[in-house]
């Protein structure tokens, strides 16, 4: 593999290899934490193209990108996305191409993705109990992504993770049983402090607020979890127990900021780059792609130029008014 000409990298000295995609906005679920009630989306014709979705994840493996993942909303839910996974599956220089999903639509896609080069799935999972499940996905079943973390492992993929965003008195008394459950089933699992992006008017995010310190403290009553050095790139630090090969993460954007190392930008499903998940500063690469349909050069330029308004961090306050009125299903997880 070639070098690329050049990188991204911002001006705090990090170097930009991750980015996350969002394919759409829309779910088939709609997770207290995630979306309110009633959600408005984006109207399909402002979306990317799958098309320029591509082109824009080749130009980003150009500038020394080499990992990808496409998410959502519910990446799996858009139509006709195999097309998308195919072309950019195998490119040279992408060595991780992955996938975070509600897996309700994985015993469906499962083996049409490994068959694609993806290389590792996440998968959402919150509670083992069907009323449960019910209650904070508002719409799914529990059978739809139980289904599909069996359609993975059968699949054949490296290293599937499940992702538990824990609440206070709605689901923190299933974190023995979630770990369990991942060691039974030979995957890894991470468990995430709610963020606050978009209001909701589900719960209120500081009083559901519980942290990595108090999971690890709770595993810890069953099991002697030990830090280990493992990364992938993202934002989890990870433990394990001799005893088992399942790894657990801990992502807590609260409690342990990650963001000196952060080495990763999102675009949303209508082709905004968010250079922080906590931040509004964006660049509208949509406006880019289309004005310059036949020639890459300008939007390998925006890319870099980009870079320049990379912010060192963000600034989430569970006792504020949250900041953000994007959600997560329109931010890309
Ligand atoms: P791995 O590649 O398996 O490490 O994935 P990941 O943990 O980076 O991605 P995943 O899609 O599983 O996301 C898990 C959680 O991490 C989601 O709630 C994301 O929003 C959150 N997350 C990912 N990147 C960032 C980030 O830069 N900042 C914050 N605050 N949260 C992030
Ligand atoms: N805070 C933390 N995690 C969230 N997710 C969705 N909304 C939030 C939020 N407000 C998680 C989903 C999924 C991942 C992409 O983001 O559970 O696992
Ligand atoms: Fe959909 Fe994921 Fe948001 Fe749940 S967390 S509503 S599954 S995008």
């Amino acid at each position: 593999m070639s070098e690329p000409q050049s990188t991204l990298t911002d001006r705090f000295g990090r170097r930009i290899t991750y980015v996350r995609m969002s394919v759409t906005d829309r779910c088939d679920f709609r997770c207290v934490y995630c979306m309110d009630e009633k959600m408005t989306f984006v109207p399909r014709e402002q979306l990317l193209t799958l098309e320029e979705m591509a082109r824009l994840g080749k130009a980003f493996v150009q500038l020394g990108v080499h990992k990808i993942r496409l998410t959502g909303g519910e990446p799996l839910t858009r139509r006709n996305v195999m097309q998308l996974f195919n072309d950019l599956g195998h490119l040279d220089g992408l060595n991780d191409f992955t996938l975070t999903t509600n897996g309700s639509q994985l015993p469906k896609y499962a083996q049409q993705l490994k068959d694609a080069g993806v290389t590792r799935i996440n998968i959402s999972l919150d509670t083992l109990d069907a009323q449960r499940f019910a209650d904070l996905t508002r719409i799914g079943k529990i059978e739809q992504t139980l289904d599909g973390i069996d359609a993975a492992i059968a699949a054949g993929f490296d290293r599937i993770k499940l992702n538990a965003v824990i609440l206070k008195n709605r689901n923190h008394d299933e974190i023995i049983p979630l770990v369990d459950f991942a060691r039974d089933k030979g995957i890894d699992i991470s468990f995430i402090e709610e963020m606050p992006l978009g209001v909701i008017s589900d719960h209120d995010r500081a009083e559901v607020y519980y942290s990595s310190d108090d999971i690890l403290r709770d595993i810890r009553e069953k099991y002697d979890l030990q830090a280990i050095g493992a990364t992938t790139g993202g934002p989890s630090k990870y433990y394990q127990s001799a005893d088992s090969d399942t790894r657990v993460g801990f992502i807590s954007p609260h409690s342990h900021n990650f963001c000196d190392d952060c080495n990763r930008v999102r675009v949303t499903a209508e082709g905004r780059l968010l250079l922080c998940l906590g931040q509004e500063h964006s660049v509208d690469l949509r406006r880019v792609l289309r004005a310059n349909p036949l020639d890459d050069a300008p939007l390998l330029a925006a890319l870099q130029d980009a870079m320049q308004i990379k912010p060192k961090g963000h600034e989430f306050d569970l006792n504020a008014k949250p900041i953000l009125f994007r959600h997560m299903s329109a931010t890309g997880g």
